[in-house]
């Protein structure tokens, strides 16, 4: 697993019997994440691969690559990663790498998703599963559940919601993932 900052997706899968025994190693771009504490919690090995220790994105890219080898891992899951990985990284692993995003894709792709859903003034958005390709949350979707917006709904309250949503979603598909029941065809996800 891959995260940058607190973590509360990994928490909800390191609490997910059928999840937590797959998880071989939780890698952070940022040393003091509460993701690695939580991980470590739960006795999970980690590894922290800055960013300024490589020259640019592919190498940053690979770096994080090799650390997902060697541990054995055969699939990728980012929960709250905030680095865009380059095209050398999703070639390693094809269709093997899940994300989570707080919005309906194709709305509102990019690092501010709720902050652009509530600026357009949309009634209703929510989380979206997917799994990653070369683009910025663009690839073909395994998951979405919407969650209503409320007229006095702030970032801060529309996320929250958002994310007891995402805590519930992405237990169950990363578990039809570790169980090998996510295939794409054609660009599109078939769950068996
Ligand atoms: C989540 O809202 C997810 O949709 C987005 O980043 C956030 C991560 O939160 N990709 P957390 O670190 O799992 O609490």
């Amino acid at each position: 697993m891959l995260a940058s900052g607190s973590g509360s997706n990994l928490q909800a899968l390191l609490e997910t019997p059928a999840v937590r025994p797959h998880i071989a190693l939780v890698v952070s771009d940022r040393p003091g994440a509460r993701a690695l504490e939580r991980a470590i919690e739960h006795g999970v090995r980690t590894e922290t691969v800055l960013w300024a220790d490589s020259d640019d994105r592919d190498s940053f890219s690979m770096a994080v690559a090799d650390v997902v080898e060697a541990s054995g891992a055969k699939g990728v899951v980012l929960a709250g990663f905030m680095r865009i990985l380059g095209p050398t990284f999703i070639a390693r692993f094809p269709d093997r790498i899940l994300n989570i995003h707080p919005s309906i894709l194709p709305a509102f792709p990019g690092a501010h998703a709720v902050e652009a859903a509530l600026a357009h003034g949309v009634a209703v958005s929510g989380v979206t599963v997917h799994i990653v390709d070369e683009g910025v949350d663009t690839g073909p979707i395994v998951a979405q559940v919407p969650v209503g917006v409320d007229p006095d709904d702030t970032v801060k309250t529309l996320h929250a919601r958002i994310q007891r949503v995402e805590h519930r979603v992405y237990p169950d598909v990363v578990t039809a993932f570790v169980e090998g029941r996510i295939e794409v065809v054609d660009r599109k996800v078939v769950l068996r």
